[in-house]
């Protein structure tokens, strides 16, 4: 599986666990580094003090192999977080949710590589412009937050290999070996894994949020609050309001007040699976029945799986 994503990050396979609000610890990053990957610290749900014992944790964890920090850069202590990453030696860093122009400099300078989320083709132009070493295109399958277009992972990842050179990594709906042959097919080289991952054991995630998502069927997950910033939820109360308040035309502030502050970590950390904000891609009713597994079981059958396939398409 080398290519140019494997060798930019130093990994075995080019498979990136993405950087997910209270999922992403330590555990699950140091986890996927050492299955040969590359684990992503999600610091989005975290204070800039508990980000720096996260990265100490995980640079004990993974000794010399490499792993990352996905920062979303509408973080409110931005300053201080990329601060805490470069002296603390972070050496790679996943950047979403806003312009990449800001910080791709300053995350240079610090001999620090980077790789930025878009979900549009013309947000990838953008990321060539601003000298990014890599770019993630994840379509609107995907958990978490999501583009307003709703460009599916099979639409966007050969617009995106149009529109740039730059390494490519898919994201969105993919969780299986032959999910990656297919972006492959498309022109991406890596590809950026959450649904998946956070759903494992060593996701920080509680167990009540990963029971529901391995009990989900299709359809189970919506895009919503597209006034604010379109996110993929699941079905349960909270998620009723929000689209009963959409229907009839509910400001922005409205559907702020109505998410309020801290739903996420409710529902994805504190395990409330009926008044949470539960986040999660289209792929996980794929997933159906399965018990939580590990990172190193779910690797070794996405690995299995992507060597099977290629060679039943030969
Ligand atoms: C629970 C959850 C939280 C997420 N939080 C973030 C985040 O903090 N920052 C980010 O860039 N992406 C976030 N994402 C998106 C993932 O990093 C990844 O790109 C996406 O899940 C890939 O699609 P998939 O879910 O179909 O695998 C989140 C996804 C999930 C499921």
């Amino acid at each position: 599986m080398s290519n140019r994503i494997s060798e930019l990050f130093g990994i075995k396979y080019p498979v990136i666990a993405g950087g997910m609000v209270w999922c992403s610890g330590w555990r699950l990053a140091a986890a996927v580094s050492k299955a040969g990957g590359l684990g992503l610290i999600g610091a989005g749900s975290m204070h800039p003090d508990t980000l720096r014992e996260h990265i100490v944790k995980c640079k004990e964890a993974c000794g010399d192999l490499p792993f990352g920090v996905n920062v979303p850069l509408m973080y409110p202590e931005i300053e201080t977080v990329m601060q805490i990453i470069a002296d603390e030696g972070v050496k790679i860093v996943f950047t979403s949710a806003g312009s990449p122009k800001k910080w791709t400099g300053w995350l240079h300078e610090h001999g620090i590589k980077v790789a930025h989320v878009v979900s549009s083709s013309v947000f990838a132009a953008k990321c060539e412009d601003a000298g990014v070493d890599a770019v993630v295109a994840e379509g609107f399958e995907a958990g978490g937050h999501n583009g307003r277009e709703e460009t599916t992972t099979l639409c966007l990842i050969p617009a995106v290999r149009k529109a740039t050179t730059l390494p490519l990594i898919a994201a969105g709906g993919i969780a299986t070996g032959a999910a990656i042959v297919a972006v492959q097919a498309l022109g991406a080289e890596g590809v950026q894994i959450g649904t998946r991952f956070a759903l494992t054991q060593e996701s920080s995630a509680s167990e009540a949020f990963k029971k529901l998502c391995l009990n989900l069927n299709e359809g189970d997950t919506k895009l919503l609050l597209k006034k604010i910033s379109p996110t993929r939820l699941i079905n349960n109360a909270l998620m009723q309001q929000i689209q009963e308040a959409e229907h009839r035309g509910a400001s922005a502030d409205e559907l702020r007040e109505i998410v309020g502050k801290g739903k996420a970590k409710l529902g994805i950390f504190e395990g409330d699976i009926e008044h949470g904000e539960l986040e999660i891609g289209q792929v996980a009713s794929l997933f159906k029945g399965r018990e939580i597994e590990t990172v190193s079981q779910v690797m070794q059958e996405i690995v299995d799986e992507y060597y099977a396939t290629r060679n039943r398409l030969v």
